[in-house]
């Protein structure tokens, strides 16, 4: 079978570039309602893009540093309960905190949500840098504790979507009996973080479990993503580095005793698209000039976790200031290797970081931007792509009706819905009972 990208997208209403909704006609009156997000969503759906991918955080600091972008302002389990009503075949993947949440209520959540949707549900596992002081916590748990954590999160999890059998349901009514209890289990979890009794109070999810997507590139984050799950979300922004993050991913996989086809490796990419590449440019330089210099550099410092205050807009921040910081994201040692190895002045890494927070950013016409996701899908270094819509809703409309066909016309993508469940869309198989 002919290999196919996977396309989904990062919604980000109010757009990914930073303050992108400045432009007329970005519909930023409606966030957080319903319409403009149904919009967005059956443009994806009618461009046959694999999924609608909702990211989370649940706290407002990026939002008192005045960035709209990455935000909490559409909760993913509503949310996309909601897109489900108005949508028919795009998966919905939504982001749970491991270290915020407790296992039952995740594993309840996505099943109700696949049941809901027909078997169209996803869950991005993060563990969270941040948010703690929300949920009591005294401090926040370094990155290793928060893995093993999640380790065991996901564990309990898949054990609770496991703990009825499929065919538990038999809905015979001359015997009066809508359910054959046999066919349900306790699981009598008992870990290092979760006790948990079981089973789920409902039935195993359509595609037994909704697809498990991980985002995290550091040792710990690529030790879960590659053990535990069918997708891996990254930051690429170097094609070089995403060649070697790819090979790196794949063998891991195969060495955890999983098909690596199986695993699919999806890098995020801005891509601004116009007709002429004079136009592209011109829009991307108005995207720009909505940006506050100085309120992005109290962002960064934020993602930094360090003073940026007296620093010259005009030199680059110095390597010192990098290692000020403990245990580097992945994140933070993309804005290390921009500053330190690229020398990006602070001003020119305030304006990289507004339009791409640290993915592929390119803006061109359908050609040109193909060319580059072509090479990058045959060589590889993905296995295909999370678009982020600089600006919406046009910007989004743009990718849908020019690249995407772009894609297609080249026969890297689908031009129609094959299947009905997310698992389908990816070419996945239905798990088995595992437990
Ligand atoms: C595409 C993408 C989306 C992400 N979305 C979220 C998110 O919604 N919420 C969150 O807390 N972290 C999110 N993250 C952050 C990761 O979960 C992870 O914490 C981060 O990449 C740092 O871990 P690392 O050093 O292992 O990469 C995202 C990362 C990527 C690459």
């Amino acid at each position: 079978m002919t290999r196919m990208m996977v396309l989904t997208t990062f919604v980000m209403p109010l757009g990914y570039h930073r303050n992108s909704w400045c432009r007329q006609g970005s519909r930023a009156e409606e966030v957080p309602g319903l319409d403009l997000l149904t919009d967005i969503a059956r443009t994806a759906e009618n461009a046959k893009l694999d999924a609608l991918f909702f990211g989370d955080v649940v706290h407002a600091t990026p939002t008192l540093r005045g960035d709209t972008m990455m935000n909490g302002f559409y909760e993913p389990m509503t949310t996309l309960s909601a897109l489900a009503a108005r949508t028919r075949h795009i998966g919905l993947i939504g982001t749970l905190s491991t270290s915020l949440m407790d296992p039952y209520n995740v594993a309840r959540m996505l099943a109700s949500l696949d049941h809901l949707s027909a078997g169209r549900a996803g869950w991005n596992i993060v563990t969270s840098g941040d948010g703690y002081q929300n949920f009591g916590f005294a401090e926040v748990p370094d990155p290793a504790q928060r893995y093993r954590r999640a380790q065991e999160f996901v564990e309990v999890v898949k054990q609770l979507w496991d703990s009825w059998s499929d065919d538990a349901v038999v809905v015979d009514r001359s015997e009066r009996r809508w359910l054959d209890t046999a066919k349900l289990r306790k699981i009598d979890f008992a870990g290092d973080y979760f006790t948990v009794e079981g089973p789920l109070n409902m039935p195993r999810p359509p595609q037994g479990h909704p697809v498990l997507v991980q985002a995290g590139s550091s040792g710990p984050g690529m030790a879960l993503g590659t053990s535990v799950a069918d997708a891996i979300y990254t930051a690429q922004p170097d094609f070089d580095q995403a060649v070697s993050f790819y090979a790196s991913s794949k063998s891991m996989i195969a060495a955890n005793g999983r098909d690596p086809d199986a695993v699919k490796i999806i890098p995020g990419i801005v891509p601004v698209v116009a007709s002429t590449q004079r136009e592209a440019d011109e829009i991307a330089a108005e995207l720009s000039s909505f940006l506050d210099v100085e309120q992005g550099r109290l962002q960064i410092a934020g993602d930094l976790k360090v003073d940026l205050s007296d620093l010259d807009l005009d030199e680059p921040v110095p390597a010192e200031r990098f290692d000020q910081i403990p245990q580097r994201s992945s994140r933070q040692e993309i804005y290390r290797r921009k500053s330190v190895d690229q020398e990006l002045s602070l001003r020119d890494l305030i304006h990289d970081r507004a339009r791409s927070t640290g993915h592929q950013w390119i803006a061109g016409t359908p050609a040109t931007i193909a060319d580059r996701m072509q090479k990058w899908f045959e060589t590889p270094a993905c296995d295909g792509f999370n678009l982020n819509s600089p600006y919406n809703p046009e910007g989004f409309e743009r990718i849908c009706s020019m690249l995407v066909p772009e894609l297609q016309n080249r026969g890297l993508f689908r031009t129609e819905y094959e299947g009905t469940q997310l698992r389908d869309h990816l070419g996945l198989a239905r798990p088995g009972l595992q437990f």
